[in-house]
Formats: structure tokens, sequence, C-alpha cells
């Protein structure tokens, strides 16, 4: 029968012609993603809370927490500079420090502080930065943001691209947070502008959108008062809604 193409091989030309391979892989993709969704729709709030920080206890320090590139922590650490984040006598603590890119930007532009301490809920993250940064005021805790006991009351908090990670979301955080800063302690951090709250395809990254209003309802909330919303551009095309808080004196 040779130089007759098969029936079986006419059809699976046909299919390749009409792109039917790719287009099971996606309705398998699909499949996947409605099955997983439909798991959430009847987990418990604390399976959501356990789910939603399996991906950061095992974050790895690399370019990889910030979409891939290689960024500095110069934008952010303008504004808190503007806002008067640094000084002798302050003691500072970053949330969810990552690979250190805020610290190299404080250390570059010789910010002073009394202490500076990161807060990971990565051991690998912490252990990397220990190494990296060995200075005698710098120090690194491998906690939850919403449990840390800090060992000095706390006059300015970081945190970049952190807080949209919180589930369900970053109040409890935040509380915690101000009930250890001192009268007049400042808080930075960005956000997302918006309304939406999901997580992603991988099921464990989840993200959540805040409205101006939100953020000062929840600001107020944990006895923070606003002082100001504003832009932080972490690269070129990558802007945040910064939001500046302060603990009225
Ligand atoms: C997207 S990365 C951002 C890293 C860094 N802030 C930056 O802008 O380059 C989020 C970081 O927050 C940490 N993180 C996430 N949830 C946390 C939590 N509940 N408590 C403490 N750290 C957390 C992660 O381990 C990770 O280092």
């Amino acid at each position: 029968m040779s130089g007759m193409p098969s029936l079986e091989a006419g059809r699976r030309r046909v299919a390749a012609l009409l792109g039917l391979p790719q287009l099971h892989g996606r309705i398998h993709q699909l499949e996947r993603r409605v099955e997983s969704l439909e798991t959430q729709l009847h987990e418990s709030r604390e399976e959501a809370w356990e789910r939603s920080r399996t991906r950061w206890r095992a974050a790895e320090p690399t370019r990889n927490l910030t979409w891939d590139v290689e960024l500095t922590g110069g934008a952010f650490i303008d504004r808190a500079e503007h806002h008067g984040a640094f000084g002798e006598d302050r003691h500072i603590v970053e949330v969810g420090p990552g690979y250190g890119r805020l610290l190299e930007a404080v250390i570059e532009r010789r910010l002073p502080f009394a202490g500076y301490t990161g807060v990971d809920l990565s051991e690998q993250n912490v252990s990397h930065l220990s190494q990296k940064f060995t200075g005698e005021a710098v120090s690194f805790v491998r906690a939850d943001v919403e449990e840390v006991r800090l060992e000095q009351p706390v006059d300015t908090v970081l945190s970049s691209l952190t807080f949209k990670h919180l589930f369900p979301s970053f109040e409890r955080a935040l509380a915690n947070l101000a009930g250890q800063m001192g009268p007049g302690g400042l808080v930075l951090f960005d956000l997302i502008e918006g309304s939406r709250r999901y997580f992603e395809e991988d099921g464990v990254t989840y993200i959540r959108w805040y409205e101006r209003g939100e953020v000062e309802e929840l600001l107020g909330r944990c006895g923070l008062e606003l002082v100001a919303f504003e832009e932080v551009r972490h690269h070129p095309t990558l802007a945040r809604l910064l939001v500046v808080g302060r603990r009225p004196t």
C-alpha cells in the first residue's frame, strides 16, 4: 500500500491544519482551571489563607519575585526618603524584603537608621539576606507579618510588592505592625489600584487590588491616618499606587 496516505494520516493532517491539537490542549487547561475553582469554592477561609502562604514559604531570592526583571529599589526608597522615613534614631522594618533590593538602595544612598529588620516568610530569602547584608544594625527574621513580634518600637514600615498578596486583605498585617509603632511612626507600602481579588492560575498566588477609599478605611481601622497616595514606578512600565500612612502623635 505504499504511496497511498492512510485515512488516519489524512485525518491527522486536516486536524493539524485546523489547529485542533492546540485547541484540545487549551480545553484541557480550562477543564483543570474549572476543577481548581470548584475546589476553591468549597474550601474554608483558613484553608485559603494557608494556600496563600504556600508560594512565599518556598520563595527563592531571585528576580522571579519581580516579574523576572532585576529591579533596583531606588524609586521606592526615594519616596520613603522624601517622607522622612530615615534618620539616625529610626528603627525600620521591611516586610517581604525578597532579594534585598530596597535595602541595597538604602545602603547605596548612605541613608541613616538605628536598626533595619527584614521580615520574610521564606527561609531561603532570610538565609540569603543574612549572608548578603552583614551590617551590625541589620537583621532578618523568618516570620509571618501578621504575627511577627519586633524587639523595638518601630518608626518606619516599608513594604514593596507584598501587601497585595496578603489574604484576605492586608488588615491583620497592618494592625499587627501599627500596634508596635511609636507615635508619628510612618508606613509606606504599594498596591494595585482597582477592585479585583483572585488566586492566579498556579492556585497559590493570591492578588487583591484596592480602591483608595477602602485603603483609607483599613488604615483608620488600624489606628493610622493617611498622609498621601502617590505613584511608585518600579520600572518604566511598572507603576503602583504608593500608600503613605502615619500613626498620629
Ligand atoms: C513579590 S515578593 C517582593 C519582594 C520585594 N519586596 C521586592 O519588591 O523586590 C514578596 C515578598 O514578600 C514575602 N512575603 C509574602 N507573604 C509574606 C508574609 N505573610 N509575611 C512575611 N513575608 C511575606 C515573600 O516571601 C517575598 O519575599
